[in-house]
Formats: C-alpha cells, structure tokens, sequence
C-alpha cells in the first residue's frame, strides 16, 4: 500500500509509518471477523479488502510517534479510529442512498440496509472494545466524544438538508461534527497516549480539526468536480440528496429570482429532471462559488499548518504540514 518513492505526502507518511501501519491492518483483519454470523466479515472483507486511504489512523500513529511514544497501544487506538469510520462509512451510505465506495458498489447495493447497519454497528461496538484496551480513562472519553459527535453531525445534516436557509454556519457545524470530529481525536488521543504536554496535544487537537474541515470542504468539491475513477464514489450524489454543501450555499446567497427557483425547485421540493445536474454546475460556475469554496479549503489547510507550531522539529511534522496542503490539492 506504501509507496517509498511517491511524493505524496500521505505515501511518505504511510512508508515513515509501515511497521506500525501492517500491525494496524493485521488488527483491523483480526477484529472485524466474527465466528458467530458469518454476514459481518463478508461484509467487512468487502469494504475493509477495497482499502481505503487510512488516513486517520496513520494521523494517529503519526501523532503519537511525534510525540516519542514506544509503547504498543498507539496500534489499538488506530485501529479503533479506522473502525469508527468503517462504521459511519457502512452507515452514510445507507442514509445517502449510495451506490459506490472505494471503487465498489456499497454493502447497501450489493448486501441490503439492513446488513449495513448492523455490520456498521458491530463495528461500532469492536471500535468500543479496542479503545478500553489501552486502559486510560481519557482515551476512552476523546473516542467516544467522538463517536457520539459523529452522530450529531450526520443527524444535523440531514435537518439541513433541503432547507434552502441553511448558511455557512450551520454548514461548518456538520463538517465539523460529522469528519473533523474524527480526525482530531485520531491526532488528539496519538498526543495523549503518549503523554505530551497539554499544549502539544492542544496543537495535536487544533490540527485535526481543521485538516477535518479542509477535507470534507475538498470531499464536497469532489462531489461536482470530481472523477469518479479516482474519488471511487458516484459524482453528483450530493446534489441528487438534495445535500446543502459550501458551493451551493454560496451560490444560493447571490442568486437571482430565476437561480433561486430553480434551487427551490431541485433541492427543496426535490422536483429533479435531466440536466437539473448539469444546470447546477453552471450556476456553481456563474457565481464562482467553486473557486471560493477551494479558497476556503486552502484557509482551513493553513490553520492546520499553523496549529503544528508548537510541535518539535521532526520529520513527521513536516508530512503533516505536507498533508495540509495535499488534501486540498487533490482538487488539481
Ligand atoms: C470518506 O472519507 C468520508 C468523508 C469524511 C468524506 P475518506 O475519503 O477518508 O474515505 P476512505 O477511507 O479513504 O475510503
Ligand atoms: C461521510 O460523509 C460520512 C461521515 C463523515 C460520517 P459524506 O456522505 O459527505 O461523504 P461521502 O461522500 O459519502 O464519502
Ligand atoms: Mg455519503
Ligand atoms: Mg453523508
């Protein structure tokens, strides 16, 4: 999975990390089986076997090696993480009625709801046992903080959704709790088990949270711009979900009497024809709310390039600066 020779900086990251990467991957094969229903790992070799980035767990492992942990727990806080987005993946995909992820049709599309959802909550539930192994009381809270915000982020979304007023903040508030929530426990609790002063694992904290941000932002951006060749998702699903992201938020704000009928139309009454997609786009396009919303993205990578400051010189923390501004250029 590891390239030594990429330049990407999530490549340099995961050939800093192998040793440490393979030990997570061989727990995450080891604890997403299940001797009782033979469902849960067909499911799971399905969606786990597509890979996937591993970005936050790697943003685990990352923090804690930064901060000089030598212990052996960073792995099961890894794998917990992973297992948390395994979950809320099986899960999203349901409620978005997706047909595609990771380059695969969805458990949804190729098992049923139900399995997904069930599947999506047993790991939920190995996620819960992984995070008490390493036995501290904190790493149990900032994990399960998490998961809890992950919910609320996902549920508030679907509020939204359709709902032609919601703004900026509100939108920030979902991405918030629905992606960054994640990652900054995933970079958060890597300070913590290593026992870091509280300023770095503050640092730890703020990065993820806007690296968080930054992400879902460019994932939205995906959403129109995207190719589905190298996304591995449908394109055109958040529009078809009548989904309210950053672009069309922008683009509502400064539409005429026309543009707004037309949004009213597609996304609040949901009253979608042929070229309703293609007729967005150029809307998106019309008002430049494409390039104001990568704008935003790079603003959000900045903060997270900024929060890193406190942290020592050492190599990892110049591939988490790197990633910064990786996550927004995968728009390019
Ligand atoms: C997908 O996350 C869900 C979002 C928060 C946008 P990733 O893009 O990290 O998914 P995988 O794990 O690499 O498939
Ligand atoms: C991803 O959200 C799921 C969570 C963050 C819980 P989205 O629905 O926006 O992401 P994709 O596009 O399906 O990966
Ligand atoms: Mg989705
Ligand atoms: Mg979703």
């Amino acid at each position: 999975m590891s390239n030594p020779q990429s330049h990407k900086p999530h490549d340099r990251l995961a050939a800093v990390l192998s040793t440490d990467m393979k030990a997570v991957n061989t727990m995450i094969r080891e604890r997403m089986a299940s001797k009782h229903a033979p469902r849960i790992p067909e499911v799971t070799a399905h969606l786990v076997g597509a890979g996937g980035k591993r970005l936050r767990p790697m943003l685990t492992l990352a923090a804690a090696t930064l901060c000089g942990y030598t212990g052996p727990f960073h792995i099961h806080l890894a794998a917990t993480v992973e297992f948390i987005h395994t979950a809320t993946l099986l899960h999203d995909d349901v409620v978005d009625e997706s047909k595609q992820r990771r380059g695969r049709p969805t458990a949804n599309l190729l098992w049923d709801n139900q399995s997904s959802v069930l599947v999506g909550d047993y790991l939920f539930a190995r996620s819960f046992q992984l995070m008490t192994e390493p036995g501290s009381m904190r790493v149990m809270q900032i994990l399960s903080n998490a998961a809890a915000t992950i919910a609320e982020g996902e549920v508030l979304q679907l509020t939204a959704a359709q709902n032609l007023s919601t703004d900026e903040n509100t939108y920030l508030q979902v991405v918030r709790g629905k992606t960054a929530a994640l990652f900054s426990a995933a970079t958060e609790v890597g300070g913590v088990i290593a026992d870091a002063d509280e300023a770095i694992v503050k640092a730890l904290y703020d990065y993820g949270d806007a690296l968080g941000i930054a992400f879902q932002i460019v994932d939205d951006l995906l959403d129109y711009q995207g190719d589905t060749g190298t996304t591995g998702k449908n394109i055109g699903d958040d529009f078809r979900e009548r989904k309210l992201t950053l672009p069309v938020i922008k683009a509502v704000a400064l539409a005429d009497e026309t543009e707004h009928a037309f949004w009213k139309r597609t996304i609040e009454k949901g009253k979608q024809e042929d070229g309703d997609l293609e007729h967005a786009l150029e809307l998106l396009h019309k008002h430049g709310t494409l390039v104001s919303t990568q704008a935003d993205a790079k603003a959000w990578a900045g903060r997270a390039k900024t929060a890193l400051a406190p942290l020592p010189a050492h190599d990892i923390k110049d591939m988490l600066i790197d990633l910064a501004d990786y996550v927004v250029s995968r728009l390019s």
